[in-house]
């Protein structure tokens, strides 16, 4: 459909008589001007590399019969192997996804690090003020992915979500570098700032602030939230694109239910 739209439409040839060659010539232009990395590739050439991608995934199977049955373990034990893994850099680094209901549920995705993993679940800081938290606080339900491409492995997490306690977040506010807990107070997070000096500046007066303090108290608008899990998959890439997916949901019996799903 794509190639015969370009093929028949006015739109479509002048896509090949113009934009093509002009996307082509100033990627060599680039290429002649800066030797052999391009800094800059047009739309066109850009996308056209990225159609042509292959990623071939390694021959492991995930194997059924050797699976616990509860999915936290087998996400903690997936994270443990990301950290093992030398290539792997962020191995807690999760996307999370929540909504605004207050604008037509249109939902909005970032990348938070996971602190904590218990079986009451999946915890991350934040600020409260925050976007994430606005709509959090609109709307209770949370979506969270982890993609870890040296490993061929990603999870995906669907649950509700609320704030841990007061005292959950005092401790790891405590354990926290200084510099980060300054950046908490320095930060409304979300907010418009007119410029990177005025950040700076913020976080100057914070940290003269606390000049004396030797102990940084938690800012109110700082905390943790806690995902509760009511399903999760663990995909494993494989090689044709047959890819594993093991689903586990939890049933009204507060039983998790295993299901294998076609990749
Ligand atoms: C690797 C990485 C880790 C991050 N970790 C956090 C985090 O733990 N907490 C957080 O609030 N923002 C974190 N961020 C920043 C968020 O992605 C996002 O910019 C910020 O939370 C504001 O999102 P919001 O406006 O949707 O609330 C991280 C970003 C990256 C790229």
């Amino acid at each position: 459909m794509q190639t015969n739209f370009l093929a028949r439409t006015k739109l479509g040839r002048m896509f090949w008589r113009r934009v093509l060659p002009l996307s082509v010539g100033c990627y060599l232009r680039q290429l002649k001007a800066i030797g052999p990395k391009p800094v800059l590739l047009t739309t066109a050439v850009f996308a056209a590399n990225l159609g042509d991608r292959r990623q071939e995934y390694d021959q492991h199977v995930l194997d059924d019969s050797g699976l616990p049955d509860d999915p936290i373990q087998l996400l903690h034990l997936w994270i443990e192997e990301a950290e093992r893994s030398l290539k792997v850099t962020e191995p807690n680094a999760m996307l999370i996804a929540t909504v605004d209901a207050a604008n037509h549920f249109q939902p909005s995705a970032r990348v938070v690090l996971l602190k904590h993993l218990d079986e009451k679940g999946l915890v991350f800081y934040t600020n409260y003020g925050s976007k994430k938290a606005r709509e959090i606080e609109s709307h209770d339900r949370i979506a969270a992915t982890f993609w870890w491409p040296e490993m061929h492995r990603s999870v995906r997490v669907q649950g509700r979500v609320a704030r841990v306690s007061a005292e959950e977040s005092d401790h790891y506010f405590s354990i926290r570098p200084r510099g980060s807990q300054l950046g908490a107070w320095a930060s409304q997070q979300s907010q418009p700032i007119e410029s990177r000096e005025a950040l700076d500046a913020q976080y100057a007066a914070v940290a003269e602030k606390f000049r004396d303090s030797e102990k940084i108290p938690r800012p109110d608008q700082w905390g943790g939230y806690r995902i509760t899990v009511e399903s999760m998959e663990f995909w494993k890439g494989g090689s044709s694109r047959l890819h594993d997916r093991i689903l586990f949901k939890m049933t009204e019996s507060g039983q998790w239910a295993k299901t294998r799903l076609q990749p």
